[in-house]
């Protein structure tokens, strides 16, 4: 698959834009959104079902991170989380005593902060309540720098199938210019013993566009990566908003890569994955042949969450924990994302809702037609206008000038049966979603929110 596109175009391109990880963009979302919404999700919640768990702590914090985490040094807020956490999933109203799951997810933050016996307390908790279906598949993100044999053995027994580690990079000047120590011997040692107990699906995430990082330095960490060999890889391109996240002021600006070499970066790392046998998979991810989520892609049936690409269609989400979202359907609930209001609310009984967002009947068709496009790369208008009951094209007739325009430059096709981005186009692929977006016509008040496109 050919992905070049010419500097002037990528140039042109590059924007801020939403990921997409989670449809509602930042007008949806409601402060007052009410409890009784929250509590009629979880109420109707039934068929597919998946459990996210945030577990916020880590031991540093690297300068690059975008996710919701808190430095602690100590176990005791540990041991805090863990009781408040027992006490939600206590509390949850959901239609009986014990509902089935068919996915479990430990995100952070470093949920293997938590010691192996605070992990097996955690799953005991869970087991309350959440009954794995056969074939539950139970992924964890794992920190390679906390993460210990005991906490893999541990894991193992727990019934974890699927470990993710984040390496970002084997570069020592990459690693210390974004303050993220790491030791490259433990994650080849780590993903040994992990396959050696069984589990059966590693990934590994790397980021591009941090600093300092030449094509040269990337390569040797893309070489070391083809020679570990993970079932799959998170490709992410680094989203610097030091307007949100002060700590990434920490980076020297100056020694980032600029758009065209970000593109440079991805580009080399899509013809070293794929000529070592990985296939690409969606935006930013590469996957095995045989994995999951390379043959859910073949067959089309990719979908997207909260939690990313995956291959669970119309999956429910509840989400436990600070700053966890939940996916009910038509509905979106975050919980509160500082860690002192989110465990006082809990050990309270106050409101534990940050904010929601309720999708209406039009949301969730232009929810349908991004993830369709950001997952697969194409949609079918006859698919999706008898998914919604709509005339596709006529529907979409205010958004096809914004299309027109990228198709006149070849970076979309439009016709009667749909869209698609064709190959060289898809590092874009967040632009053409982007025309489907209501929200991003709106004029934003402050600076930018969102991430650069390439
Ligand atoms: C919760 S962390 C992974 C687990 C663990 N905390 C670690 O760092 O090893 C999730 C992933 O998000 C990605 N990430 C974090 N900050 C990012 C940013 N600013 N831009 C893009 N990706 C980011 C990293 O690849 C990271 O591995
Ligand atoms: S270890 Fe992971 S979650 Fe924690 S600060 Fe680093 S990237 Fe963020």
């Amino acid at each position: 698959m050919g992905l070049s596109l010419d500097a002037a175009t990528l140039l042109r391109h590059t924007r801020q834009g939403p990921r997409y990880t989670s449809y509602p963009t930042a007008p949806m979302w409601r402060e007052d959104f009410p409890d009784a919404a929250l509590a009629e999700g979880l109420g109707r919640v039934r068929g597919p079902t998946a459990v996210y768990v945030h577990i916020p702590f880590c031991r540093e914090q690297c300068s690059f991170c975008g996710c919701n985490m808190v430095v602690a040094g100590r176990r005791e807020p540990g041991v805090r989380y863990l009781a408040a956490l027992r006490r939600q999933v206590d509390e949850l109203p959901l239609p009986a005593a014990q509902i089935g799951v068919d996915r479990i997810h430990l995100g952070g933050g470093t949920p293997t902060w938590l010691s192996p016996e605070e992990l097996a307390e955690l799953f005991a908790i869970l087991d309350t309540r959440f009954l794995r279906r056969p074939g539950c598949e139970v992924s964890v993100e794992a920190d390679p720098e906390v993460t210990t044999e005991d906490h893999l053995r541990g894991l193992a027994a727990l019934g974890c199938t699927r470990l993710s580690f984040g390496v970002q990079s084997f570069d020592e000047k990459v690693l210390e210019a974004v303050q993220r120590p790491q030791q490259r011997e433990r994650i080849g040692a780590l993903m040994a013993l992990a396959r050696s107990l069984g589990m059966g699906s590693l990934n590994l995430d790397l980021m591009y566009g941090l600093p300092h990082q030449s094509l040269d330095r990337w390569s040797e960490t893309l070489a070391e990566t083809i020679r570990i060999r993970p079932d799959r890889l998170a490709v992410f391109g680094y989203a610097h908003l030091p307007w949100l996240k002060p700590h990434m002021r920490r980076i020297d600006a100056g020694a980032l890569p600029g758009p065209l070499d970000r593109a440079e970066l991805f580009l080399r790392a899509h013809g070293m994955l794929t000529a070592a046998g990985y296939q690409a998979v969606g935006m930013d991810h590469f996957a095995l042949p045989d994995d999951a989520l390379a043959t859910a892609q073949r067959a089309g049936q990719l979908h997207r969450n909260f939690m990313g690409y995956t291959t669970h269609r119309d999956q429910q989400l509840i989400g436990l924990g600070m700053s966890a979202i939940s996916e009910l359907d038509d509905r979106y609930v975050q919980q509160k994302g500082k860690l002192s209001h989110w465990w006082t609310a809990v050990e309270t009984g106050a409101r534990v809702i940050e904010k929601g967002a309720l999708l209406t009947a039009e949301d969730k068709l232009r929810r349908d037609v991004i993830y369709a496009i950001m997952c697969n790369f194409e949609l079918s208008a006859a698919e999706i206008s008898a998914r919604h009951g709509v005339d596709f094209w006529a529907h979409f007739a205010a958004d096809r000038p914004g299309l027109e325009g990228l198709a006149a430059e070849g970076l979309v096709e439009l016709d009667a049966a749909g869209v698609k981005v064709p190959p060289h186009a898809r590092l874009l692929v967040r632009n053409v979603a982007m025309c489907f977006d209501p929200s991003l016509r709106a004029p934003q008040a402050g600076g930018p929110r969102f991430s650069s496109t390439v």
